[in-house]
């Protein structure tokens, strides 16, 4: 079966490859560079069970996920050659607050693997941070990786398999009429497929608007910033941002959720905003050096969770997008779920919540 998967992201990087493992025929078309957009700018951190989304199904997901992240890691990295800087260093979400206290102490009471940590454990754990904080959840098990990496590596493994990766190419419409799609129209010429994905973030919205159902993929900004300092050990979750230790002695910092179209710009408002919040969490941070800014655009949905299944009213068009602020935790089970209902036609129970049907 020859699969057209539209998207060079994060989403559509993995279900290339667990496609292309499946022994499909993947062309994988991205208008520009592997990575360019959302899944390059993400912080990479993995949040599971120290978060509660306040959806089981989702949440459910969310855990599935995360726990595919070893074995898939080492696949990729032995297929690429890209090594992705995954590490479970952790998460400490703090509390200042005790009414916050309170809300993460129950949090901590639902989640195996949370603890919770009182102002002088949090100390030795992380000296850097506020003295004055109360106290925090705390999870071993909740990750970090270079997401950029990540979506080269996994598109790198699916090319070592065979899948056929064409960057700089922009899909220009669709072939076939009816339920059925023949193929797709692109700036270098026409493609032809037994199926296609729609993985391309929140630029899904037009592509679907030419399949005849609008579907909203509304792009949500999120600004960050990067500090030169070795200052922590652990992802730290605050209550108004998170700060993530990364390889070569980074910190980053975000993340805005703005509103505001395509514009992929940083604003000064919004920088200020992100190192009140980190030297809030981390004093010294108001005197470390901040080497870079940049922002990107999330894939964003009508009710906030993903939209993932077979695109109403097509027997052969899939979508995969709306990921919000879950795109790289949620990429292994996505691509494992979508390239099984592209090739068997049977949706897993586990995707019914998040079918685009629900929109109508
Ligand atoms: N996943 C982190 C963010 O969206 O800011």
């Amino acid at each position: 079966m020859k699969v057209i998967v539209v998207g060079g992201g994060v989403i559509g990087c993995s279900i290339a490859l667990y496609l292309q493992k499946a022994r499909a025929q993947v062309v994988l078309l991205e208008r520009g560079g592997i990575g360019g957009e959302a899944s390059g700018a993400a912080a990479g951190m993995l949040i599971a069970p120290i978060e509660d989304a306040g959806n089981r199904q989702f949440d459910e997901l969310r855990r599935a996920s995360l726990a595919m992240y070893p074995t898939l890691i080492r696949e990729v990295q032995r297929l690429s050659g890209v090594d992705v800087e995954y590490k479970r260093q952790g998460m400490i979400r703090t509390a200042g607050t005790e009414d916050f206290a309170r809300k993460l102490k129950s949090l901590v009471r639902r989640r195996e693997g949370v603890e919770w940590v009182d102002a002088d454990v949090l100390r030795e754990l992380e000296p850097a941070l506020d003295p004055t904080l109360l106290g925090a959840a705390y999870s071993e098990s909740d990750a970090d990786l270079n997401p950029g990496m990540l979506t080269k590596a996994l598109a790198g493994a699916a090319k070592k398999l065979g899948a056929d990766v064409r960057t700089e190419t922009m899909l220009t419409g669709f072939l076939g009429r009816g339920a059925f799609v023949e193929g797709v129209r692109t700036n270098v010429g026409d493609v032809l497929g037994d199926a296609v994905v729609l993985a391309a973030g929140p630029w899904t919205e037009p592509l679907s608007q030419r399949l005849g159902m609008r579907l909203p993929t509304p792009p949500v900004r999120g600004q960050m910033l990067a500090y030169r300092s070795n200052s922590l050990r652990h992802a730290i979750w605050g209550e108004d941002g998170y700060l993530v230790p990364k390889a070569r002695g980074m910190i980053f910092a975000g993340a805005t959720v703005e509103d505001v179209g395509f514009r992929k710009t940083t604003t000064a408002r919004a920088l200020a905003g992100l190192r009140r919040m980190a030297s809030s969490l981390v004093p010294v941070l108001g005197v470390a050096e901040v080497v870079s800014t940049w922002a990107g655009l999330r894939p964003g949905s009508p009710d906030g969770l993903p939209v993932i299944g077979r695109f109403p009213g097509k027997d052969n068009v899939y979508l995969a997008t709306g990921h919000f602020r879950n795109g790289v935790l949620l990429a292994p089970i996505t691509g494992s779920l979508v390239a099984d209902l592209v090739l068997t036609g049977r949706a897993d129970r586990r995707l019914r919540p998040f079918s685009p049907g629900r929109f109508g």
